[in-house]
């Protein structure tokens, strides 16, 4: 036999909304989704929820629970006292389109503008040889769901729709940091390419993102700081800055990079011998950029993106009960 517990629910559209009181039954061993879904059978059939696998996997149950991001699927009610109110609201990041159900398609934009894998030119899918180990380092990003938790926690968008154009977000800097961790991806400006138009430098650290993965995925450690230290590196590391001096240009640009071809199944792209060769790359040396007068470019420290700061402040989570009210971003 259940208990009845005091949940707040945002109901509303684009045109506006606020949060309505249930009572709701709650049973041993439910999850915030089992609640939604009791809502939905018994007192608001109309009451829209986005969700699909009920087991943490397919990223759609995203929603903030007693102002926290996380899934409904897999935020049990055990969590909260007897007594505790639970209020739940929709990404706050993201336009709602109903009740709990926003638009996120910033997400797919960002993902669309993210360069896919390049594998070498000349190498067709089924011949790509790697080592174990470097199928293992960036394993961790690969567990993403897509829930975009992170990209709803992240305070550069999260108050600040003005951002969103020029910032791709957590969860597009694992996919670039996993890219460039591929030793058969091609292009070797993926950090380059993070702080240049993925907006990298605007993002202090602050691993909120991390927090709320649900996937426990090191986002900032094991991603972001690392592509933010070799982006440094690679500009003002004094070693580097010295090499150029030493070595003649000739002997140390690179050609430009060459997309390969995109491989269509039963194309028949020449092979490259692998047999007998563990580990293929198609990676070039790299070296930090030098201007026509021999010395290295530092306009980055002049740019609005570069790292510090943030003039946005922190997000504290869980948010405190006053700030629960739902204020979601407006469509373009
Ligand atoms: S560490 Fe903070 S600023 Fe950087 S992406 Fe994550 S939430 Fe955003
Ligand atoms: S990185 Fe984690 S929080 Fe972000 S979308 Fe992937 S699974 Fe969700
Ligand atoms: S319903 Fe699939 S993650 Fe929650």
């Amino acid at each position: 036999m259940g208990t009845k517990r005091h949940f707040r629910v945002w109901r509303g559209d684009d045109s506006g909304g606020d949060i309505q009181d249930y009572d709701v039954e709650v049973n041993d061993g439910e999850v915030v989704l089992d609640i939604i879904h009791r809502l939905q059978a018994t007192q608001t059939p109309d009451l829209a929820c986005r969700w699909n696998c009920k087991a943490g996997k397919c990223g759609s149950c995203s929603m903030e629970i007693n102002g926290m991001p996380r899934l409904g699927c897999m935020t049990r009610m055990s969590t909260f006292e007897e007594t505790e109110t639970v209020t739940i609201t929709p990404l706050r990041t993201f336009p709602v389109i109903r009740d709990l159900v926003t638009d996120v398609s910033f997400n797919y934009e960002k993902a669309r503008e993210t360069p896919a894998f390049a594998p070498p030119v000349g190498v067709a899918p089924g011949e790509y040889r790697m080592q174990q180990v470097d199928v293992e380092r960036s394993q961790e990003f690969r567990k993403c769901i897509e829930c975009f938790l992170c990209q709803n926690t992240c305070h550069v968008v999260r108050d600040h729709d003005e951002n969103k154009p020029a910032f791709s977000g957590p969860r597009y800097f694992i996919r670039a940091a996993e890219l460039d961790m591929h030793p058969l991806d091609d292009r070797e400006d993926r950090k380059e390419y993070a702080q240049a138009k993925q907006g990298l430098g605007y993002c202090n650290i602050t691993k909120c993102c991390t927090e709320v993965c649900p996937e426990h995925i090191k986002i900032t450690d094991n991603a972001i700081i690392p592509m933010k230290e070799r982006v440094v590196d690679r500009r003002y590391d004094p070693l580097v800055w010295l090499g150029r001096k030493i070595f003649r240009r000739d002997q140390l640009d690179e050609p430009a990079y060459t997309p390969a071809p995109a491989h269509s199944a039963g194309s028949s792209v020449p092979s490259v011998h692998t047999e007998g060769t563990p580990f293929t790359s198609g990676r070039r040396g790299e070296g930090a950029p030098v201007r026509d007068d021999g010395r290295m470019d530092v306009a980055e420290l002049a740019l609005p993106t570069q790292g510090g700061p943030s003039p946005f402040g922190d997000q504290e989570f869980p948010l405190p009960p006053g700030h629960l009210n739902y204020d979601p971003p407006a469509h373009d």
